[in-house]
Formats: C-alpha cells, sequence, structure tokens
C-alpha cells in the first residue's frame, strides 16, 4: 500500500509539472483528491488493514493528501503570478507618448474685424448699440426719409414678411431706434448683421455692417471727416489716402461716399480698383433734419453725422479675399488662416 501511494505521489507530481492553467488543475485536483479520486480510492482500501497497520497507514495517508494539496496550491499560484505577468506585459501603457490636443477653434475674420473696429471707435468715446434683424419698415425705411415709392423698398432688394416687417436692410435702423430711446449727446456705432436679395461673388444675401450715429450741438462735416479719417488711419495704416465723394443718402444731407487709396497698389491702379487707384469702403452724411423731426431732436440745436460700412468688404480688403462667399463657407482650410 505505501508503494502505491509513493507511486500516486510520482504520478501526481510529474502530472502537475504539465498543468499549464487553473482549468487542467482543477481537473487534476478532482482527479487526486476527488469523491472519486484516485487518493479517496486508496483510502477506501485501509479498511482491509489490520488494526496495527491501519494507523501507521493512515499516518502516511494524511501526509500524502497534504503533500499533493501543497503541490496543487503552489502550482495554483504560480499559474495565477503567470497571468498576472501576462496581463500586465499586454496592458502595458507608454506614458512617454505625446497626448492627443484638443484641436482648437480660430476667430472668424467678420468677427475679427468687428471688433478691430469697434476697439478702434471705443477709442474714440463711441458705444455699442444694437437693435433687431426683422425691422418695422418704420425704422428701416419711413423714420430715415425713405419716400414710399422709393426703389430701396423694392421686392427686389428688400426680404419682406408682410406689409409692415422685414429683415433688415442696413443698420441704419439702429440710429432711429438709439435717438427715440435717448436724448442727445449721442455717439454709438452698431454692428450687426444685414439682408438684402443680391447673391454673387461681392453680394451675399446676409451680410454686415457697421453703423456709426454721432449727434451733438455745434458737430460739422468738417468732425465727419475727421473721426473718419482717424479711423480709416488706424484701420488700414497712418497715411492711408482718403478721399470723400459727393452721394447721395435719403437720410443725410449733404451726402458722401469715401474712399481709400488702394490697398492692393496704394493707389498707382490695378484690378482689384479696376485701376481708378481708388476703393469704396463707406457711405457717410450730416443726419438729415427730416430724421430729427421723426426721433423728436430740435434740428435747429442739433447736427451730427451718420455713416455705415459693410463689414465682409473691409474684410476682404483687408485680407486679401476675392471671393464674398469664402466667408460664409465655413471651411476650415480657410477659417484657420486668420
Ligand atoms: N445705410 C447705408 C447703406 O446701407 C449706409 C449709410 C449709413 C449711409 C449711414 C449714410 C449714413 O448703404
Amino acid at each position: 500500500m505505501r508503494e502505491k501511494l509513493e507511486a500516486l505521489l510520482t504520478a501526481a507530481a510529474a502530472e502537475l509539472a504539465q498543468v499549464g492553467s487553473e482549468e487542467s488543475l482543477q481537473e487534476l485536483r478532482v482527479k487526486y483528491l476527488g469523491k472519486k479520486g484516485e487518493l479517496t480510492s486508496v483510502m477506501k482500501g485501509l479498511g482491509s488493514l489490520t488494526p496495527e497497520e491501519r494507523p501507521l497507514v493512515g499516518q502516511i495517508v494524511n501526509k500524502v493528501k497534504g503533500e499533493l494539496e501543497s503541490k496543487i496550491e503552489a502550482a495554483s499560484l504560480q499559474i495565477r503570478e503567470r497571468l498576472k505577468a501576462e496581463k500586465l506585459r499586454s496592458e502595458r501603457l507608454d506614458v512617454t507618448l505625446p497626448g492627443r490636443r484638443q484641436p482648437v477653434g480660430t476667430r472668424h475674420p467678420i468677427s475679427i474685424i468687428t471688433e478691430e473696429i469697434s476697439g478702434i471707435f471705443a477709442g474714440l468715446g463711441f458705444q455699442v448699440a444694437e437693435g433687431p434683424e426683422i425691422e418695422h419698415d418704420f425704422y428701416n425705411f419711413e423714420a430715415l426719409n425713405f419716400p414710399k415709392d422709393h426703389p430701396a423698398r423694392d421686392m427686389q432688394d428688400t426680404f419682406f414678411i408682410s406689409d409692415t416687417l422685414l429683415l433688415r436692410t442696413h443698420t441704419s435702423p439702429v440710429q432711429v431706434r438709439t435717438m427715440l430711446k435717448q436724448p442727445p449727446p449721442v455717439r454709438i456705432i452698431a454692428p450687426g448683421t444685414v439682408y438684402r436679395c443680391d447673391s454673387d461673388a461681392t453680394h451675399s444675401p446676409m451680410f454686415h455692417q457697421i453703423e456709426g450715429l454721432m449727434v451733438d450741438k455745434g458737430i460739422t462735416f468738417g468732425d465727419l471727416k475727421g473721426i473718419l479719417t482717424n479711423f480709416i488711419n488706424q484701420l488700414f495704416g497712418s497715411g492711408t489716402g482718403v478721399r470723400l465723394r459727393p452721394s447721395f443718402f435719403p437720410f443725410t444731407e449733404p451726402s458722401a461716399e469715401v474712399d481709400i487709396a488702394c490697398v492692393i497698389c496704394k493707389g498707382k491702379g490695378c484690378r482689384v480698383c479696376k485701376n481708378t487707384g481708388w476703393l469704396e469702403i463707406l457711405g457717410a452724411g450730416m443726419v438729415d433734419p427730416e430724421v430729427y423731426r421723426h426721433v423728436n431732436y430740435d434740428a435747429e440745436l442739433y447736427t451730427g453725422f451718420a455713416f455705415g460700412m459693410g463689414i465682409e468688404r473691409i474684410a476682404m480688403l483687408k485680407y486679401g479675399i476675392s471671393d464674398m462667399r469664402l466667408l460664409f463657407e465655413n471651411d476650415l482650410r480657410f477659417l484657420k488662416q486668420f
């Protein structure tokens, strides 16, 4: 019986050496130590021994059982250690790899120019005012002295919503809203979105303007020219040529169109300025007394000037953009350049 037990231990040790996983270890445990296992069947033979032999053999059986158990436990530990090491190896992280960067957005050129212009006028004492994009005929046309049959009211240019509501065609209604809200002196600029039924390489049905209005006692056309020249020199560089041409707007009298010396050819003449050497950048004029009448300002006491410019056009000139549609396509390859 003792030989049998020793042979069993040797066989088990040999098998243990081959075991590679927890599953096969469990099979081995069942094979030797289980209820129907080999050691158990040997122990069943104890009954056939004499009472003298029994305790001795029993001791050996217990010793073999103990050894087998501790061998199995050791093998199990080894397997677990190996699995853990493998897991650590396969899940290894290289903490020195550079991280994935979150892409950082850029400001839109229209926003950049709007803030730059607002900043220049803030320095000249102008405050920012705002008005709605859906506007009443009264603010957009009537109070600005557009006669009822004025061509700008035509369906060609204006997006009408109803007989009295429309998408504002310019930021000039903010002049009216501001003067109705506060007495003079007034010194505001009003950046905003405007709409006109027009679309090609240099016109968009939705675009942006900045309006300016200054009203006080004793404001003259000289102030208009001085302020706008100062502004142009700050925006396009000091020494930029400025030219005023007579023009017409229903809400200003006299009116002017303001040109700057071509930023591309510096006045020599090129494709951009159509060989004139000049670029038109804004409309302006002295506020028409008819407008003061609509907002209850005393035209005998107060004078002032207003101006308005297209932001897309200024962005195109400053950045050398040839097609206005680029500003609205939101192509990141374009936008990231600013
Ligand atoms: N509102 C005019 C336009 O859209 C521009 C302008 C503003 C002209 C203020 C004179 C004074 O063309």
